[in-house]
C-alpha cells in the first residue's frame, strides 16, 4: 500500500516514515520544510534500508494535490503537516486557522476528488481542555483552551462530517496524541525544535548539551503530588507504530474512530528532571518559576480502547524515552542543521 504522509520530515512524521518503511509500506513524503529539514530524509533511508519519495511543497496547494495523489497513486493518508507551538498560535491565530484548518480542507477535498478514502489525523490531548476527569476518555468533553487546540478540534468535526453520511465510505482515525518525547534508538533521527523549545524535554535536553543555561519549572504548587506538573510521556517509536496499527485498523473499518495514544503513566516534571540525571549523569539546574499560562495540573490518558480495537500498547518505559532524547542528543547538539 502507498501512503502519503504529510509533514513526514518533521518529529512524529519522520520515525512513523521509518515504521512505515519496515512494515513494508511504500511511502510518498510531502513537507515544506516550514519546521523541518530535508537531511532528516537521508536518515530515514539510512535507518529503514529502502528509499521513499518525496515532494517538497504546501499541502494547501489543491493543483500540487490533485497530481501527487494521482501520479504516486496513493491508497491512504496520514496528515501530520500543521503548527503546533500553542503561544504562536495565539499570537497569529489566523494561520493556525489557514494551515491546521484550511490547509486539511484542501487536502481532504482533494482526497475526495481523487476517491482515496483512508485517512489518519494526528490530532492532540490538548482538545479535552480543563472540564474533563482524568485519566481522559475518549468520550469525555472535549473543550480546548487555545487557538492551536481549537484548530485540532475543528478539524476532528470536518472529519466526523465527512464520516457521517451512511453511504460514505470514508476510513477515517483520529489519534489523540499525549506527549511524545525521545528519539529513535539509532540516534539518527529525534526532535529538533527551531529557537527557544516550548516543550519540556527539548528544553531539558539542550540544557543538558550546554546550549540553554537553565530550566525554568512552571509552577510548583499545583495539587500534584511534588507539585509540578504531571504529563503523559509516550516514546516517539511507540506513537510512530501506533500509526501503523491505525492503518491496519481502517483496511478492515469504514467510519470514524477516536483514539487516545498515551501510555496511561503521568510524570512530573521533577520526576522527568531526576529520571534523566540518573539516566546521563547529568544534573540539569533549574529554578521554579510562575505557571505558565493556560496550564493543566495533571493529566493522562486512558489508553484501553487502542488496545482492545489495534491491538497497541505503549512497550517503551521512561527510562527509554530519555536514554533515546539523550543519545540523539548527544550526537546532533545542533539538531539537524550542522549538516
Ligand atoms: P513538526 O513541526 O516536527 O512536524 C510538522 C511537519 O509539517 C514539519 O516537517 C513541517 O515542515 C511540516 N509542515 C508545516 N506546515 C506545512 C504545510 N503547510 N505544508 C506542508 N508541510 C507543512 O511537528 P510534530 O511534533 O512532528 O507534530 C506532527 C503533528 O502532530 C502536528 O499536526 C501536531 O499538531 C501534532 N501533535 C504533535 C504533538 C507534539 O507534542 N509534538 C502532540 C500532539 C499532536
Ligand atoms: C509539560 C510540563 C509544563 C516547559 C504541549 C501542548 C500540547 C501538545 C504537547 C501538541 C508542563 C512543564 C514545560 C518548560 C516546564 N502539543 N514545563 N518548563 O504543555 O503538556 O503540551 O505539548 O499537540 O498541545 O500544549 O507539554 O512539554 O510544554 O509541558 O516546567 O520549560 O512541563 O508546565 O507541566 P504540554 P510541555
Amino acid at each position: 500500500m502507498r501512503v502519503l504522509v504529510t509533514g513526514g520530515l518533521g518529529y512524529i512524521g519522520s520515525h512513523t516514515c521509518v515504521e512505515l518503511l519496515a512494515a513494508g509500506f511504500d511511502v510518498v513524503v510531502l513537507d515544506n520544510l516550514a519546521n523541518s529539514a530535508l537531511a532528516a530524509l537521508d536518515r530515514i533511508e539510512q535507518i529503514a534500508q529502502r528509499s521513499l519519495a518525496f515532494i517538497e511543497g504546501d499541502i494547501r496547494d489543491a493543483d500540487l494535490l490533485d497530481s501527487l495523489l494521482d501520479d504516486y497513486e496513493i491508497e491512504a493518508v496520514i496528515h501530520f503537516a500543521g503548527l503546533k507551538a500553542v503561544g504562536e498560535g495565539q499570537q497569529q491565530p489566523m494561520l493556525y486557522h489557514d494551515v491546521n484548518v484550511a490547509g486539511s480542507h484542501v487536502l481532504l477535498s482533494a482526497m475526495e476528488r481523487a476517491g482515496v478514502n483512508c485517512f489518519v489525523f494526528s490530532s492532540s490531548a490538548t482538545v479535552y481542555g480543563a472540564e474533563a476527569d482524568i485519566p481522559y476518555v475518549e468520550t469525555s468533553p472535549v473543550n480546548p483552551s487555545n487557538v492551536y487546540g481549537n484548530t485540532k478540534r475543528i478539524v476532528e468535526m470536518m472529519l466526523a462530517d465527512l464520516c457521517q453520511p451512511n453511504d460514505s465510505d470514508w476510513s477515517v482515525a483520529v489519534l489523540r496524541y499525549f506527549n511524545p518525547i525521545g528519539a529513535h534508538p539509532s540516534g539518527l533521527i529525534g526532535e529538533d525544535p527551531r529557537g527557544i523549545p516550548n516543550n519540556l524535554m527539548p528544553y531539558i535536553a539542550k540544557v543538558a548539551v550546554g546550549e540553554l543555561q537553565e530550566l525554568s519549572v512552571f509552577g510548583n504548587d499545583y495539587s500534584t503530588r511534588d507539585g509540578t506538573g504531571v504529563r503523559d510521556y509516550i516514546h516517539v517509536v511507540d506513537l510512530a507504530k501506533g500509526h501503523v496499527e491505525a492503518l491496519k485498523f481502517l483496511a478492515k473499518k469504514q467510519g470514524i474512530e477516536v483514539f487516545n495514544l498515551g501510555s496511561g503513566n503521568g510524570y512530573s516534571v521533577l520526576e522527568l528532571i531526576n529520571a534523566f540525571k540518573d539516566i546521563s549523569g547529568v544534573a540539569v539546574p533549574y529554578k521554579f518559576a510562575p505557571r505558565r499560562a493556560g496550564d493543566l495540573p495533571e493529566f493522562y490518558a486512558e489508553p484501553s480502547k487502542a488496545l482492545q480495537l489495534m491491538g497497541w500498547k505503549t512497550e517503551l518505559d521512561l527510562n527509554h524515552m530519555l536514554a533515546d532524547t539523550w543519545h540523539w542528543q548527544k550526537n546532533n547538539p545542533k539538531g539537524y542543521s550542522a549538516e
